[in-house]
């Protein structure tokens, strides 16, 4: 401890506390490391809880027919064949186990009549494969893995927030932040570290994402030198609460379609039998999220602007122990009764298909000592998710990048960290109480959102999304400028300034890449280029800094092995 800041050292650091952060930190205790998670918020209270409706693995508990093959093929198939396949196989293979793992370290998923975990149907899975537990699963596995984790040992550090890497030349060797709270500096000395960060939500206005996700992960990877993969994939969840204004965004789980609830729009109209007869409501997302919006653009939406979601035919007790949290959620923030009538539903920015790119087994970033793995790590999900896959992608990638840190360490010694990176992270964290007059961090960050909301939403076309980096640049120019009052206790703008920051190099990201992808794909559509293109299916965007600009290259994807391809042709 100096006076200016305390130290901390660990074999593995992680930063991030949702599943992927917590399931890589029992792992790297298995090979005993000594680890410290990170943590923004408090512990528990990660993004993780809002993938409500469940797990997907493919147990086979209601649908016998199910197994590795057909969930390796519907995640391809739903990320329009972008995926790492790699990843998507190990992840097709490995859930099963993971959520076995899951259940004995006490998670209670609801059962089978005969007492297996029961599962059910999302859209773009073949099979009923969601194990759930009503529609609060997310919360469900954090509790288990955060119990499990504190059981075993982590060190904790909560309300912390990390702005700058640390490096010891082209390796990663620990983190440099402050304590929420008091604003004191923190360094964190580590020979590996995971970044399980999430998503960035936080930069679009209507989002289902809390103020934690604003691409904090990605863009520390990013200034570090690691390289971003397909950063134009963000999904729109199609349910989110429209209305009242206050609670717009907000998730209403897909579990609502999958137990059966019907779409309409203001006639009456069952849309979906335009836009996917086959599937209807449990299509994949970014197909029902442009359905909704084309009916609402259309003149057909509901009364609020979004599309009526109805499981009120359903009988109310049913609806109440497979969707307590939606009951609640609409009764008491909305005044809505879903037993009884239709609940409005709009799209909402929830998820993020690109981030930090990574080594199928390993979880290893392109840097030295540096993993990532949930969210914030990219590759598995291709151009579009499949519901239920992101709490399956957190434990099986989570559990790979624990194992692989905690080898990684014990075979390093602990670098070394130079006081002019340390002390250049401090001045950079002093700087907007230094400027004077500069404008406020929200000012900037509402501008962002309204951009990428607008400029940068379900729909693209090339005109927008060039206006969309040119509003960009100008806002990386105010944020720069932006100053803050007060001390650095308890001072949420000073903790906006550097989450403005991520938000806008992550942005860029994003719409530096959309630009880039002339065609259209999973979640990725393109007014001016419309149909998939197959020379695009065969590349992947990679975003690097290269000498302090943002420069995006295309790269072939590996071929797809034979035995893999044979599976994708099947059925
Ligand atoms: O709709 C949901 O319950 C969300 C699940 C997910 O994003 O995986």
């Amino acid at each position: 401890m100096t006076d200016r800041f305390e130290t901390h050292e660990h074999d593995v650091l992680i930063i991030g506390a949702g599943g992927a952060g917590l399931r890589a930190a029992i792992e790297a205790l298995k090979f005993g490391a000594k680890v410290g998670v990170v943590c923004k918020s408090l512990l528990g209270k990660a993004h993780t809880v809002m993938a409500e409706g469940g797990i997907a693995a493919a147990m086979g508990n209601v649908d016998s027919a199910d197994g590795w093959k057909p969930h390796f093929r519907d995640t391809m198939r739903g990320g329009k064949m972008l995926n790492n396949w790699r990843m998507a196989q190990l992840h097709a293979q490995e859930s099963i186990e993971r959520v076995k793992e899951l259940e004995q370290w006490g998670a209670l998923f609801d059962r089978t009549d005969n007492g297996n975990i029961l599962q059910r149907a999302f859209g773009g899975h073949t099979y009923k494969r969601l194990c759930h537990v009503g529609d609060r699963t997310g919360l469900e596995m954090i509790r288990t893995l955060q119990d499990r984790g504190v059981q075993l040992g982590v060190d904790v550090y909560m309300e912390c927030t990390i702005t700058r890497l640390m490096k010891d030349g082209d390796r990663v060797a620990g983190a440099f932040g402050y304590w929420r709270e008091q604003g004191r500096f923190v360094l964190f000395k580590a020979k590996s570290v995971i970044i399980c960060t999430g998503g960035i939500g936080k930069a679009w206005k209507i989002t289902s994402n809390s103020w934690e996700c604003t691409g904090d992960g990605m863009a520390l990877a990013y200034y570090a030198g690691a390289e971003l993969l397909d950063m134009e994939f963000v999904q729109f969840h199609p349910t989110g609460m429209v209305w009242p204004p206050g609670v717009q965004g907000i998730l209403v789980t897909e579990a609502v379609r999958g137990e059966g609830g019907i779409l309409r729009n203001k006639n009456g109209e069952r849309f979906m039998e335009k836009y996917d007869p086959k599937r209807m409501e449990l299509s994949t997302r970014d197909v029902v999220a442009r359905s909704i919006y084309t009916e609402v653009k259309e003149g057909r939406g509901s009364e609020h602007g979004g599309a009526y979601l109805d499981i009120s035919h359903k009988p109310a007790e049913v609806v109440k122990k497979k969707l307590p949290s939606m009951y609640h959620q609409f009764k008491g923030l909305a005044d809505v009764d879903i037993t009884k009538g239709p609940m409005e539903v709009g799209p909402t920015c929830h998820y993020m298909m690109g981030g930090i790119k990574v080594d199928a087994e390993t979880a290893a970033s392109t840097l030295p000592g540096l993993y990532a793995a949930g969210e914030a790590a990219a590759g598995l999900h291709g151009a579009n998710r499949l519901g239920g896959n992101s709490l399956s992608d957190l434990v099986v990638f989570g559990r790979r990048a624990g194992e692989a840190a905690a080898k990684y360490a014990q075979s390093a010694s602990m670098p070394k960290i130079d006081e002019a990176q340390v002390s250049a992270a401090e001045r950079e964290l002093l700087a907007p109480f230094e400027r004077q007059g500069g404008e406020s961090p929200y000012a900037v960050h509402r501008d962002l959102q309204d951009t990428m909301q607008s400029l940068v939403g379900i729909f693209r076309v090339e005109d927008d999304l060039k206006k969309a980096l040119a509003a960009l640049l100008t806002l990386k120019e105010r944020a720069a400028k932006v100053s803050v009052e007060g001390s650095r206790m308890f001072n949420p703008g000073w903790h906006l300034a550097f989450d403005l920051r991520n938000m806008l190099t992550v942005s860029e990201a994003v719409a530096t890449a959309a630009l880039a992808r002339r065609e259209s794909r999973g979640a990725h559509s393109r007014i001016d280029c419309p149909e998939t293109d197959p020379v695009c299916g065969k590349e992947n965007h990679i975003i690097k800094d290269v000498n302090g600009k943002m420069s995006l290259s295309t790269v072939p994807k590996g071929p797809l092995p034979e035995d893999l391809q044979k599976i994708l042709e099947e059925a």
